[in-house]
């Protein structure tokens, strides 16, 4: 993997801020879409805002996206329909609405380039015909203007499909960089390199925020605090159990010729996202999927039939840029919007995207700031934190942890059964009887040796050798090979042998 489309022409050129104050009114953690919007909307209400970003804005999943901004998404309403029934569909889809508007709106006045274009549910196969039909259903039932087309003038497999006109697509990062402009502007800070590893209640109406900085941890008091880290990094509210992590990957290609207009999603699997984007002096044609389950797979098959599957419909195309990120599938298909804990007021959450952040991020956003200045949206109960609706995915969220179980018991027991030999010149290998882990890695001719005790819950982390990673296969956390912590519900790295 290399950098995204986005990342890897992105220069980062912003006011850049120093942990040098010790109170906010709110502190927002995390600098992705989520966190952004939330930190400006509240700047503009004249509350004193510190944004705390643990790498660089976007460089987590925001700046990883396909950039579809759009209503129509993939197979989600029929989901959402089925389990929830067209009441809370609609509030869903009327957030997502909110969201979308707002983005447009925003990017508009702003001057970010947005590339308005249909987009398809479509069926690559007869066999997914009947899911593409259902989403056409359920997409007419909550008051998407879809249509039916049986062609779309593609050169890859087309059986027909969902399409709904007048959506949009995007390069995520100019809109985080206008967005940390009106921050600044409005007073507001950005630390970058500031990871939180914890939050306290010290006292009544004040959250205590305590961040890792090189000079040893700092605290930061605040009125609020709003996790906006993609999965909570608080165990408080068990989020972690609600939520299953799900990596995909996105190629950027050369095309000889011209590339489709509209966006495509397929309606099962193997996944194929499509969609053009605009570059310096010409364009290029994306494509994601090979989607999995983090820390369990390491795909090189599905990205090499994905790579081909893209040669053999688009004769000449050339890999130009690779890359990967994971978002969290919540256990009820609905985003967790909220209080960290029912009752809470002054520790929100944000998460459960389910892949549809641009807009579902936005209205989290939407959510969070009208709740702290006094207001409130009817259809936020379709993303509630904490609701009866949760029951619909108490199956899913047994069936998950039974999963979560089972990885956690393999990966302690495993090393004894296999006894595997330390990496040769490339890979990741974990060894040794229990109570003597290690996980040993080679990249490159650099080697490394770490535990591979998960610093969250003690999940045994798995060698990912798509990305050179250690990924742990119970909640998402990923290390890079020397134990630093790259994402995920945990706030401290991989513990260093000596
Ligand atoms: C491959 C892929 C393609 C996608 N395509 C689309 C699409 O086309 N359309 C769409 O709508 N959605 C899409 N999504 C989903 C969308 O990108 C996400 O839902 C959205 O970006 C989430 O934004 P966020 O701000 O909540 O999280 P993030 O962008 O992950 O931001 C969270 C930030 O919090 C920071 N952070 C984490 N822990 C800490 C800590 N302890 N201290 C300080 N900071 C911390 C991270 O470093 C990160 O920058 C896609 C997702 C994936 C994985
Ligand atoms: S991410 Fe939870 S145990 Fe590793």
């Amino acid at each position: 993997m290399t950098s995204s489309l986005w990342l890897a022409g992105h220069d980062g050129q912003h006011k850049k801020s120093e942990l040098d104050q010790s109170a906010a009114d709110i502190v927002v953690v995390g600098a992705g879409i989520t966190g952004l919007v939330t930190a400006v909307l509240l700047a503009r209400a004249g509350k004193n805002v510190l944004v705390l970003e643990a790498r660089t804005p976007g460089a987590v999943t925001t700046g990883n996206t396909t950039g579809k901004i759009s209503l129509l998404q993939g197979t989600n309403l029929s989901t959402i329909v089925a389990r929830h029934g067209p009441a809370l569909a609609r509030d869903y889809i009327q957030g997502s609405r909110e969201g979308q508007d707002w983005l447009l709106r925003y990017c508009e006045t702003n001057s970010v380039p947005v590339q308005r274009e249909p987009t398809y549910t479509y069926a690559q196969s007869a066999n997914e015909v009947p899911r593409a039909r259902a989403e056409l259903v359920a997409s007419r039932l909550v008051g998407l203007d879809t249509v039916w087309d049986d062609d779309a003038d593609v050169p890859f497999p087309f059986h027909g499909g969902v399409r709904l006109d007048d959506q949009a697509q995007f390069d995520p990062m100019p809109l985080l960089d206008s967005l940390i402009g009106e921050l600044t502007n409005r007073g507001g800070k950005l630390v970058e390199g500031a990871r939180v590893r914890s939050v306290s209640l010290p006292r009544h109406g004040t959250v205590r925020v305590r961040v890792a900085a090189a000079q040893g941890d700092v605290d930061v008091e605040a009125e609020r605090c709003v996790l906006a880290t993609g999965v909570p990094i608080l165990d408080r509210g068990g989020f972690f159990a609600r939520l299953k992590p799900s990596r995909s990957y996105g190629f950027a290609f050369e095309v000889p010729g011209a590339i489709t207009r509209p966006m495509f999603l397929s309606a099962g699997s193997p996944t194929r996202s499509v969609r053009y984007a605009p570059v310096d002096g010409g364009e290029r044609l994306v494509v994601a999927g090979a989607g999995h389950t983090v820390g369990r797979k390491s795909p090189h098959a599905e990205l090499d039939e994905l790579k081909s599957w893209t040669r053999s419909h688009f004769p000449g195309a050339t890999v130009t840029h690779s890359w990967s990120a994971q978002d969290y599938t919540p256990v009820d298909r609905l985003p967790y919007v909220g209080p960290i804990l029912p009752g809470s007021e002054s520790i929100f959450v944000a998460t459960g995207f389910n892949k549809w952040g641009l807009t579902g991020g936005v209205a989290a956003a939407l959510i969070l700031s009208s709740r702290i200045l006094g207001g409130r949206m009817d259809w936020a109960r379709a993303f509630a934190a904490w609701s009866p609706h949760e029951v619909t995915g108490l199956t899913t969220a047994m069936q998950a942890n039974l999963e979560v179980g089972f990885q956690m018991t393999k990966g302690w027991l495993a090393p004894i059964v296999r006894s595997p030999k330390s990496p040769a010149d490339q890979g990741g290998v974990v060894s040794g009887p229990p109570w003597h882990l290690r996980a040993e890695s080679a990249v490159d001719g650099e080697r490394h040796q770490v535990s591979p005790v998960c610093p969250h819950l003690g999940g045994i982390v798995n060698w990912n050798s798509v990305e050179n990673s250690w990924d742990c296969p119970l909640h998402g956390s990923r290390f890079a090979p020397d134990g630093t912590l790259l994402e995920g519900p945990a706030t401290r790295g991989l513990t260093r042998s000596r």
